[in-house]
């Protein structure tokens, strides 16, 4: 049995939502009267320029919340808190690699927010049109974000580790009026050249006009004439004021792509009034938050935990959010146990592989510190094995702070299924229980819940505000990823189970869906980019455990005919895949190959590659062999019925 953690009297005393009761009252509410759940919050907590006619309506698998109400997530980010002592309260607490500081109060955020909207104004883009941005974690990117949304103007951010091609996709297919980027930015010392990357993507995407350099390196880049512009030249003399669109609660908030089970990325859109109260609910629900906290969430914002918990969530809900700039291991290994020291952060949320990082690191850096700050860790983006989720609790918590393991997905808008850290008690590796009106269950193929603990498919039962309404330009695609398996239910794409007190356990991915450091990965994605290469003729790319970042891309290839000498073709084609998707999609491992195991009817059988590069590996306390095997088990099972 796993070790029970039930929450301090001392944490519960100040919690948000206190004991079980507190949470079972709140789920039953959500569960049996989710409109009026939803509508009361969504008065309470929201600012609308006009009240919705429908809370919810639903024609599967299309939802719309609030269909009708105006509002803007800019305004309720932003200019609401202007009205409150919250006025000059730091809203964006940065820090640069190199250590330069700022800090930006709501004030100063709603007068940089409304320039950069009438910058975009006057490039004459308006509510409809849709901007790629391409940035660095600087304060301007959640600017950026801010200005968009004030408008109108769909965003889609583009991680800045994507490479040019996988940017130029993007912007075809959004088919973007606009691209906002920075000439550069800091990693590990270096420079990032975002810009140049930009005008190889820019290559046949006739939809963007614009391109905005903001300059954060001074790096020398070439600005060709009428379509690039530098920022602060465009800033120059722009009015302050820049009243925020009324915008349909519906309208489409931002697209952000991640890897499906296709070499083609799934465009995830994301609109307003639904996703905003989810992402502001569960910063309360799940963060508990305090108007007095500091938020860190070490995510990118190119990410969607950077969009829901560096910028909507915290700043919705009037919290100081932190951002820092470069690699964790920057100088040294202690620079996040720096940071938390320097600005006393109190909420600290980070991913299973950056703590397996610093586990490996050692103790030495994180001793020494004055960490006495921090009341509550988070997690996000893989499964926590309980050896780091231990370490976490012991070394950087010091067994006082609880750690909410938060499932979710881009899909999903904001957390499912996590614990209330006042109510809910943890077990080491578990998410617990799903947030208020998240209706989770496991279940088999035909959509019956498994035992306890048994494993199965993790669905939700009814959509929730901050589902996804659909993917980009293909709503088709949209049911069939996610509603058309099992019927009538989201069906999450992980096998989990459900142990005797009804905890969740997140086994992993069923489909061709890696996850690497957090980080999702398609295989057909990788596969398609290695087939493009001129000595490959197949490829076969499968998850491999991995100590540290979960999984580990390992790729089968097959060559055509040639003289190859394979190591140095292996090294070349590493960099080609770097190239082609982006430097953390780089395979660890390429295996040169006579064949790949198929089906009758030609189908690549990845489960069997799936288990070679399984048992042949060093096992760490990561993954466990069983888990994955039930993984292999359930994909197989989906793919022969
Ligand atoms: O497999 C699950 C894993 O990450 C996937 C979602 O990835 P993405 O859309 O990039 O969003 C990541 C951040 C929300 C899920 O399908 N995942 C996410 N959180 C957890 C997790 N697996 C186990 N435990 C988690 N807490």
């Amino acid at each position: 049995m796993a070790n029970m953690y039930p929450p301090s009297p001392e944490f519960v005393k100040r919690a948000r939502v206190q004991g079980m009761e507190g949470y079972l009252a709140l789920y039953r509410k959500a569960a049996e009267q989710p409109e009026e759940f939803w509508g009361e919050l969504a008065e309470k907590e929201l600012e609308w320029f006009e009240k919705w006619s429908h809370v919810f309506e639903w024609n599967p698998p299309f939802a719309k919340w609030f269909a009708g109400g105006r509002l803007n997530a800019s305004y309720n980010c932003v200019d609401r808190h202007l009205a409150t002592h919250r006025k000059n309260k730091v809203a964006i607490l940065w820090e640069g690699e190199s250590g330069e500081q700022r800090q930006i109060s709501y004030q100063e955020l709603h007068r940089l927010v409304c320039r950069f909207a009438n910058v975009l104004k006057g490039r004459g883009l308006k509510a409809g049109d849709r901007a790629i941005i391409y940035m660095g974690m600087v304060p301007e990117l959640a600017v950026a974000l801010l200005a968009c949304a004030r408008l109108g103007i769909t965003h889609s951010v583009v991680f800045g580790g994507f490479s040019a091609e996988a940017l130029r996709a993007r912007i075809q297919d959004l088919e973007a009026q606009v691209v906002i980027t920075a000439d550069g930015a800091w990693r590990r010392g270096k420079e990032v050249r975002l810009k140049d990357a930009v005008d190889e993507s820019l290559a046949g995407c006739p939809s963007v006009r614009d391109v905005i350099v903001y300059r954060r390196v001074g790096a020398g880049v070439p600005m060709q004439e009428g379509r690039d512009h530098w920022w602060h030249e465009l800033d120059e003399g722009v009015s302050e004021v820049c009243p925020a669109e009324e915008l349909d609660s519906e309208h489409p908030l931002f697209v952000l792509y991640t890897s499906g089970t296709t070499g083609k990325p799934k465009g995830i859109v994301h609109t307003t009034g639904g996703y905003l109260l989810h992402t502001h609910m569960t910063m309360q629900w799940v963060f508990d938050l305090r108007d007095e906290d500091t938020f860190w969430c070490t995510a990118d914002i190119g990410w969607v935990t950077g969009h829901s918990y560096i910028v909507y969530g915290p700043l919705s809900a009037g919290a100081t959010t932190m951002m820092y700039e470069g690699a964790p291991d920057f100088p040294q290994p202690d620079r996040f146990w720096r940071l938390i020291e320097k600005y006393w952060v109190n909420i600290f949320y980070t991913s299973p592989t950056a703590i397996r990082a610093f586990i490996r690191q050692g103790d030495q850096w994180p001793n020494g510190h004055d960490m006495s700050s921090l009341r509550l860790l988070g997690s996000v983006g893989e499964p926590f094995n309980p050896a780091a989720w231990e370490w976490y609790y012991k070394m950087i918590g010091k067994e006082r702070c609880p750690i909410v393991d938060t499932w979710w997905q881009t899909e999903t808008g904001g957390i499912m299924i996590a614990p209330m850290p006042g109510a809910v008690p943890l077990k080491p590796g578990s998410g617990t229980l799903p947030i208020p009106g998240i209706l989770a269950d496991v279940v088999d193929l035909q959509g019956k819940p498994v035992e306890a603990n048994k494993e199965g498919f993790l669905i939700v039962r009814r959509p929730w505000p901050g589902i996804a309404r659909t993917l980009w330009k293909d709503s088709g695609r949209y049911r069939q990823a996610y509603w058309e398996r099992i019927e009538g239910v989201y069906l999450a794409g992980g096998a989990a189970r459900r142990d005797e007190d009804g905890y969740f356990w997140i086994l992993g991915r069923v489909d061709d869906v890696m996850n690497v450091s957090g980080h999702r990965l398609s295989t057909m994605e990788i596969e398609s980019a290695l087939v493009k290469h001129p000595a490959v003729a197949e490829a076969a790319v499968v998850g491999k455990p991995h100590e540290i970042t979960g999984q580990a891309v390992a790729c089968f290839v097959t060559l055509k005919k040639g003289n190859w000498n394979h190591d140095e073709l292996g090294e070349d084609l590493r960099k080609w895949v770097a190239h082609e998707i982006g430097s953390f999609a780089k395979p660890e491992q390429i295996r040169f190959t006579d064949s790949l195991p198929k089906t009758r009817s030609g189908k690549i059988m990845r489960r069997l590659l799936r288990e070679i590069v399984t048992s042949n590996s060093v096992t760490g306390d990561v993954t466990t062999l069983e888990d994955l095997s039930v993984v292999t088990r359930l994909s197989a099972q989906q793919d022969e019925d």
